[in-house]
């Protein structure tokens, strides 16, 4: 049966907001019925029956998912979960970098359990960033460049289904 479903993600720069409209537009073509919104224009979950929150990773922190499940989590822990983060760390050459994102977005949505998780690489374009986040960049030394997977994002979205048993 289609389930109502809501991507819900935050974004600074666009590119995690791509992500959520192309899992969106995934799901959307199974049959379900998708909603795709900032976390930040969401005011309340009472007509789906899933949530898939997505969020970048800046300077270690899953952006804005602690407080959407603070606002939310009465509903949340009534509904299916499942969530994404996105960010550099799956380019780069460090394993525990991408475990450590997911640990962060893993307390970040506590006390809840995603049914799902998984952390996308995202994008970073020379172009978007702020004086000081170039700095950053530089002193870091972080890959720069589109590195997100359409093919793994679709098909993550086609498995997070069959896991919610939607
Ligand atoms: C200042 C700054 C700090 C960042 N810190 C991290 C980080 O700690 N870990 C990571 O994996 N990616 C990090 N990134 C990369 C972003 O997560 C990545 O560019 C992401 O795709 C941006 O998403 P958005 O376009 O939705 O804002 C950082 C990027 C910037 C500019």
């Amino acid at each position: 049966m289609p389930a109502r479903i809501l991507v819900a993600y935050s974004t600074r720069k666009g590119s995690t907001a791509e992500i959520a409209r192309a899992i969106g537009n995934e799901l959307q073509s199974a049959g379900h019925s998708v909603d795709v919104a900032g976390m930040k224009e969401i005011t309340s979950l009472d007509e789906y029956d899933a949530v898939i929150i997505g969020a970048p990773v800046y300077k270690g922190k899953v952006v804005d998912v602690k407080k959407f499940v603070d606002k939310h989590q009465d509903a949340l822990s009534t509904l299916r979960l499942a969530a994404f983060t996105a960010g550099i760390a799956p380019a780069s050459d460090d394993p525990k970098a991408v475990t450590d994102c997911l640990d962060t977005l893993h307390a970040a949505l506590e006390p809840l359990q995603p049914l799902a998780s998984t952390m996308f690489a995202g994008k970073l374009g020379p172009g978007k960033l702020s004086f000081f986040e170039k700095k950053i960049w530089k002193m870091v030394k972080g890959p720069e460049g589109d590195f997100r997977d359409w093919d793994a994002i679709a098909a993550w979205a086609r498995e997070v289904a069959v896991k919610m048993g939607i």
